[in-house]
Order: C-alpha cells, then sequence, then structure tokens
C-alpha cells in the first residue's frame, strides 16, 4: 500500500452518505425562490450572474460536487487547496463556497472580515463533522486533565470538524489537518507531546498513525463519547499515544474488505486506490490511499490501459471515469455511494445564491463569531505552516 506518493507503479454505487445526526443536514430552508432545476436557462443564468459579478466573485468548489456546479467553479480542489485558495483571495468581496459547510466556516475564518463566504444551501453539512460537538470534546478532555495527562496530550482535528472544535483545539495548542497533510501535522504534534488526542475520524488518525508513523494499533484507543470516560479505563488513556474520537464518514464506511477482494478477483491487475476515510483494513488492502487531490493526481497519471478501482466519493469518480476513456475506472463498491450533503448545492441553488448576490443581497452567508474565529484561526494558521 503506497500512501500519497505518486510512484512509477501510479504512472500506471448509489448508496446515500445520509447524515446520522439530523445537524448534518440542518433542516433550513432556503429564504428565497429557487429556480425550477428543469428551467432550461439555468446554466445561462449562472453565466451571466457570474460575468456581473467578475472579480467580485470567487467560486470554490470541492471534488465532490456535482458537474453541474463545478462547471462555474474559478478552482477546484480538496479540502486543504480549497483552504489556501480562499486565504489567497484577498480581493474577491464574495466566495461562494460549493462544499460542505465546515469548509465554509473555515474560509470565513482565513478571509478578511470584509469578505463575505456563501454556502448556497445552508442544509450542506457533513455527518461526521457533527459526530464531535464541543461540549462532549471538552467533557473528553476534563478526564484527561483529571487523569493528569492533559499537559502531555496534543489535540488534532480533522478539518472536517466545526469551528468550534478547531478553536478548542487553537485553545489547547493543537493543529488542524486535512487528508494530505494528517502525516505532517501527528509528526508536529508527537514533537510536542506524548499522546494525540484525534478529532473526530477515527479512520484516517487510525490510518495514519499505523500506516504512516509506525505506531501499532495497541497504541490507539476509540474514545465513545457517548460512554462515561470515553469507554475506556484510566490505565488504556494513561497508556494510549493516539486517542482515537469515535467518528467516521457514512460514506466511506460503505467499503469494506469485501469489496476489495471483489474487485481484485473481478479485474485481474486492477489497482485499488482509496480515500484515508476508509475503514483500516481496507486502506491496508489498498494498494494506494490519499486525498481526492491525490487520487486525481493518480488518475491522470496512470497509463492508458490500466485499471483501477477508487474508493471514494461517486460524483468525483464518475468524472474521473469520464474524463479517462482510456483507463477502466470503476467504484471500489458496487453499490453507488454519493455523499448526500455535498450533493445538497446544485446548480438551482448556485444560480439563485449568484443572482442574489447580483442584486445586492448576501444570501446564506457563513459567519464564525470572532472569539472562536481567533482560535480557530490559530489551529488553521498552525497547519498551514506544516513543513
Ligand atoms: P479531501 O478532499 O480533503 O480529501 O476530503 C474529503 C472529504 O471528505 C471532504 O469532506
Ligand atoms: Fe462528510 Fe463524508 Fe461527506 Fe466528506 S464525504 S462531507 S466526510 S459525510
Amino acid at each position: 500500500m503506497n500512501w500519497d506518493e505518486p510512484s512509477s507503479t501510479a504512472t500506471a454505487l448509489l448508496l446515500l452518505g445520509r447524515g446520522t445526526d439530523p445537524a448534518s443536514e440542518r433542516g433550513v430552508d432556503c429564504p428565497g425562490d429557487l429556480p425550477a432545476p428543469s428551467d432550461p436557462d439555468l446554466v445561462a443564468r449562472a453565466t451571466a450572474a457570474k460575468a456581473a459579478l467578475g472579480d467580485r466573485v470567487f467560486v470554490l468548489g470541492h471534488h465532490y460536487q456535482r458537474d453541474e456546479v463545478i462547471e462555474f467553479a474559478d478552482v477546484t480542489g480538496d479540502s486543504f487547496k480549497l483552504a489556501k485558495e480562499a486565504a489567497a483571495r484577498p480581493q474577491a468581496e464574495y466566495i461562494v463556497f460549493c462544499g460542505v459547510h465546515f469548509m465554509a466556516e473555515s474560509a470565513d475564518i482565513l478571509t478578511s472580515d470584509a469578505q463575505r463566504v456563501v454556502l448556497p444551501d445552508l442544509a450542506a453539512g457533513c455527518s461526521m463533522a457533527d459526530m464531535a460537538a464541543l461540549p462532549q470534546v471538552e467533557e473528553a478532555w476534563d478526564t484527561l486533565v483529571e487523569l493528569d495527562i492533559a499537559d502531555r496530550t496534543v489535540p488534532v482535528t480533522y478539518m472536517n470538524s466545526s469551528a468550534d472544535i478547531k478553536g478548542f483545539v487553537g485553545r489547547n495548542k493543537g493543529v488542524v489537518c486535512t487528508s494530505s497533510n494528517a502525516e505532517r501535522a501527528l509528526r508536529w504534534a508527537f514533537e510536542r507531546g506524548e499522546k494525540v488526542l484525534f478529532l473526530p475520524d477515527q479512520h484516517l488518525g487510525r490510518n495514519t498513525a499505523v500506516l504512516q508513523m509506525g505506531l501499532t494499533l495497541d497504541d490507539c484507543v476509540l474514545y465513545n463519547p457517548h460512554k462515561a470516560g470515553g469507554g475506556l479505563t484510566a490505565q488504556q488513556l494513561r497508556d494510549a499515544k493516539m486517542i482515537l474520537w469515535r467518528g467516521h464518514c457514512s460514506v466511506h464506511g460503505r467499503f469494506t474488505l469485501d469489496c476489495v477482494n471483489e474487485v481484485r478477483e473481478r479485474i485481474p491487475g486492477v489497482n485499488v486506490l482509496v480515500h484515508p476515510e476508509c475503514r483500516h483494513e481496507v486502506v491496508t488492502a489498498a494498494d494506494y490511499v490519499g486525498s481526492t487531490e491525490y487520487i486525481i493526481r493518480m488518475i491522470e497519471a496512470a497509463p492508458a490501459g490500466s485499471a483501477w478501482a477508487v474508493g471514494t466519493e461517486l460524483n468525483l469518480v464518475r468524472r474521473l471515469a469520464n474524463a479517462h476513456p482510456d483507463k477502466q475506472i470503476t467504484f471500489l463498491d458496487r453499490t453507488v455511494c454519493y455523499c448526500s450533503t455535498m450533493n445538497r448545492i446544485d446548480l438551482p441553488h448556485l444560480v439563485w445564491a449568484l443572482e442574489e448576490l447580483v442584486a445586492g443581497r448576501v444570501v446564506n452567508q457563513i459567519t464564525v463569531d470572532s472569539g472562536t474565529a481567533h482560535h480557530a484561526r490559530t489551529a488553521l494558521d498552525q497547519m498551514l505552516a506544516l513543513p
């Protein structure tokens, strides 16, 4: 299994990823009149609105967005690239974020007070991010304080977390990471402490610790926020090097070892390429693992005729298959797998958000309060400064 490094050989599904927590689909209706999805002028309307706004607007698109939305993105990327792009656009009055809520929050934190960040559909949350709430994390930290191990523990949060959690991490001298820099973030953290509290994705934490950092599965414990003390004994918490929060991605959690075995049998010589949000046994059995940006680079670099089974969200895999007809690109799972909250952003919502901006009305603005933003920014800046 190769992690996140293009190698020489590299030159080489509908399951609804529904949120398990109601907050992931925030139950917020758009306050205006959305154009009908059947409106034949949607593309022309989006084009006209973007042209009218010119340099005042910058549209960011995560790789999991629908094709109809990606078409209007000024830049596409993984979470890390989009955070950097947002921070690098001080001239844009409006940042329209075609992604999910935690990404738009991070963009608001990384941009100036004069800039406004818009999420075209407020229901575009992330079930994984919702699995770590601030009171739960503070309770976990209190447990570590009581056990006298908090001062030796560095909190690290995946980008897929609320601004509150990033603020907590910033206040407690930790760092944010994404799927493309988790190893660097963990190395940074272990230079500063003996333990890491990794939030909220157990799989990214475990996969990075074991497959990239050389820790063992026994060095990791799973903290269940719904149980007293995380369901762990004091000794387990004292002995652990990685305290993994019990969160996961409902989309990537669908890929199993059976999927890997089945595709290897069905397509001899297939390269299995997965996202690190997948379960440990899936990542271990895969040939390559990395962020969405890495997955794209690998497929682009692959030789014609090569076969790939990709374990990530459907919009991206389908786009890759369409863009590379000379390569055999298939879903790792036979059941198709969208991220339902990423899919909330569709062309009608984008047209509505852009046309409202043209009319001088900022809709669905994402704002993070200044106290939270201050500490979250510390943790995000630390991530951007990682070697
Ligand atoms: P990356 O694009 O950073 O790999 O993250 C994937 C993801 O799940 C975003 O929600
Ligand atoms: Fe959240 Fe998973 Fe969707 Fe990413 S793919 S936004 S982690 S639910």
